[in-house]
C-alpha cells in the first residue's frame, strides 16, 4: 500500500489553493469560519462534475438497454432506513477525550495513543468507545413526535429499492435489469478529512443490478462484467492505470448487506484510498422491504413461470473522490521557456473548459469582431468555449493551463488581413499549429474525441 509523502501532502494544499483560487472548490460557509465536511463547487468545479456525471449517465444509463433512471427524494420514511439496517448498524466507533472533549474515530486513532488511551491532541485520558450512528437525523412538519423523524440518506441505494415495484409495473423490465441514480448522501463524519474525499454532504453515482440468483455462474460474471464497466469509466475520466487498485473485501470489512465486495483504490495525495465499490447485496434489500412494508417485491418470471425476489449487485461511485482523483492525476509541473509551470492536464471530455479564444490584442476593434465571430460558431458547438481579451497573451495562456483548457485559439492580424487561419495552442506542450478558418470546427472536434 502506498504512504503518502510530504510533497504529496504539499500536493494537496496546492490543490485546495489552485481549487479556491480558480473557482473549482470552495469551503462550504466560508465566510462564517466555514461548515467541516461541507464543501461548494464554484463555475469550474460544478462544469468539471457536470462533465463526469454526463459521461456516467451515457455509460451506464442511456448507452444501455437495460438500466432505468431514477432521481428518488433524498428525505424517506423512517422505516425505509429501519429495514435497510442503517437505524441499528450505520455506525463508527467513537471515542471522546475527558479533558479536552475533543472526539476521534477510534480506528482512525495511532494504534500506540489508542493503546494507552491518550489523547492526540492534549494528551488526556481517552473515556471508552461507542458506536455512534452516522445519519443526520431530521423532523418533518410540525410534529416533535417520533412519527415526525427522518434521516437525510446515507446512501441512494434505497431510493432505488424502494422503487423496485414501480419500474417493474411502469417499464415492464425483464431480468437481468438495473436502475441508476446520481444525487446527494449525508454522514456525520466524526472526523471529515482530506478535502472532498469525507465529507458530510457528497455525491453518489449508484447503480442496483438485478439477477436471477438460481444461476450462480451467470451472477458472478455480472459481478465481473459490472467491475470492468467501472474500471474502463474510470480510463475514460484518464486517471493513471497504474494508480489503480482491485481490492477484494475481507468479510469481516463489508458492509452489513454485502456476500461479496471489491473496492477499488486510488493513490491519492494522501495515501491509497477507496474510490468506488462493487458489493454483491444479494435479495438483502428487496427481501428486508418486502417484510417492513408488507409490499411483495418479487419478480415473476414469464418463461419458467416462477416467482422469487431478485438479487442485486450494486456497482456504487463517490462522485466527490472521483473529482478528487481527477484533480490530483491532472495536477503536473513542467517548465516552459524557463519558467516554471502548472497546468490541469484533463482528458478533453471533462476539461471544465475545452476551448479559449483570443484576440492576439485587446485595442484593435477588427481583431475583436473576427475572434468574437468565431467564439461565438465555437461555443454553439463545444459550449464550454471562453473569450478572453484580458493582458498579455503568455499571461492568457497560463490562466488557461492552469484550470486545465486543452486548445487555445489565437486571431491575429494573419487572420485577418491574408485570411492565414488561426493558431492553435496545445496545452500540454505549449505547441502551436496553423489551422484555416475553414477546417477549424473539424479540427477541435477530432481533437476532443
Ligand atoms: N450504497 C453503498 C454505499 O453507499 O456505500
Amino acid at each position: 500500500m502506498s504512504k503518502p509523502e510530504s510533497n504529496q501532502e504539499s500536493l494537496m494544499e496546492t490543490l485546495i489553493g489552485l481549487s479556491k483560487r480558480r473557482g473549482f472548490i470552495f469551503q462550504g460557509s466560508e465566510i462564517y469560519g466555514g461548515l467541516a465536511g461541507t464543501w461548494d463547487y464554484g463555475p469550474l468545479g460544478v462544469a468539471l462534475k457536470n462533465n463526469v456525471k454526463k459521461i456516467w449517465w451515457q455509460r451506464f444509463v442511456d448507452g444501455r438497454e437495460d438500466m432505468y433512471g431514477v432521481d428518488a427524494a433524498i428525505l424517506m420514511n423512517q422505516r425505509t432506513w429501519e429495514a435497510s439496517g442503517h437505524v441499528a448498524g450505520f455506525s463508527d466507533p467513537l471515542v471522546e477525550c475527558k479533558k479536552c472533549h475533543h472526539r476521534f474515530r477510534a480506528d482512525q486513532l495511532d494504534p500506540e495513543l489508542a493503546a494507552a488511551k491518550k489523547c492526540p491532541d492534549c494528551g488526556g485520558a481517552l473515556g471508552d468507545v461507542k458506536q455512534f450512528n452516522m445519519m443526520f437525523k431530521t423532523q418533518i412538519g410540525a410534529g416533535e413526535d417520533s412519527a415526525a423523524v427522518s434521516y437525510l440518506r446515507p446512501e441512494t441505494a434505497q431510493g432505488m429499492f424502494v422503487n423496485f415495484k414501480n419500474i417493474l409495473d411502469s417499464q415492464h423490465p425483464k431480468l437481468p435489469f438495473g436502475m441508476a441514480q446520481i444525487g446527494k448522501a449525508f454522514r456525520n463524519e466524526i472526523a471529515p478529512r482530506d478535502f472532498i474525499f469525507r465529507a458530510r454532504e457528497f455525491e453518489q453515482m449508484e447503480i442496483e443490478y438485478f439477477v436471477d440468483p438460481r444461476d450462480e455462474k451467470k451472477v458472478n460474471e455480472t459481478f465481473d462484467a459490472l467491475f470492468e464497466e467501472q474500471q474502463k469509466f474510470l480510463t475514460v475520466l484518464g486517471l493513471d492505470p497504474k494508480k489503480i487498485h482491485k481490492i477484494e473485501v475481507p468479510a469481516s470489512d463489508r458492509a452489513h448487506y454485502s456476500k461479496r465486495s471489491v473496492d477499488t483504490e486510488y493513490d491519492f495525495p494522501f495515501g491509497q484510498k477507496e474510490l468506488l465499490g462493487i458489493a454483491y447485496r444479494t435479495d438483502f434489500d428487496l427481501k428486508a422491504h418486502t417484510t417492513m412494508s408488507g409490499v411483495d417485491l418479487s419478480y415473476f418470471d414469464e418463461e419458467t413461470k416462477t416467482r422469487f425476489i431478485p438479487h442485486c449487485i450494486e456497482p456504487t461511485f463517490g462522485l466527490d473522490r472521483l473529482i478528487l482523483a481527477v484533480l490530483s492525476n491532472a495536477y503536473t509541473e513542467d517548465d516552459m521557456g524557463g519558467e516554471k509551470r502548472v497546468f490541469m492536464k484533463f482528458a478533453p471530455a471533462v476539461a471544465p473548459v475545452k476551448i479559449a479564444v483570443f484576440p492576439l490584442l485587446k485595442n484593435k476593434p477588427e481583431l475583436i469582431k473576427k475572434a468574437r465571430e468565431i467564439y461565438a460558431s465555437l461555443k454553439k458547438e463545444f459550449g464550454a468555449v471562453e473569450f478572453d481579451d484580458n493582458g498579455n497573451i503568455g499571461k492568457r495562456y497560463r490562466r488557461q493551463d492552469e484550470i486545465g483548457t486543452p486548445f487555445c485559439v489565437t486571431i491575429d492580424f494573419d487572420t485577418i488581413e491574408k485570411g492565414e487561419g488561426v493558431t492553435i495552442r496545445h496545452r500540454d506542450t505549449g505547441t502551436q499549429e496553423r489551422v484555416s478558418e475553414a477546417n477549424l470546427l473539424d479540427f477541435l472536434t477530432k481533437k476532443m474525441s
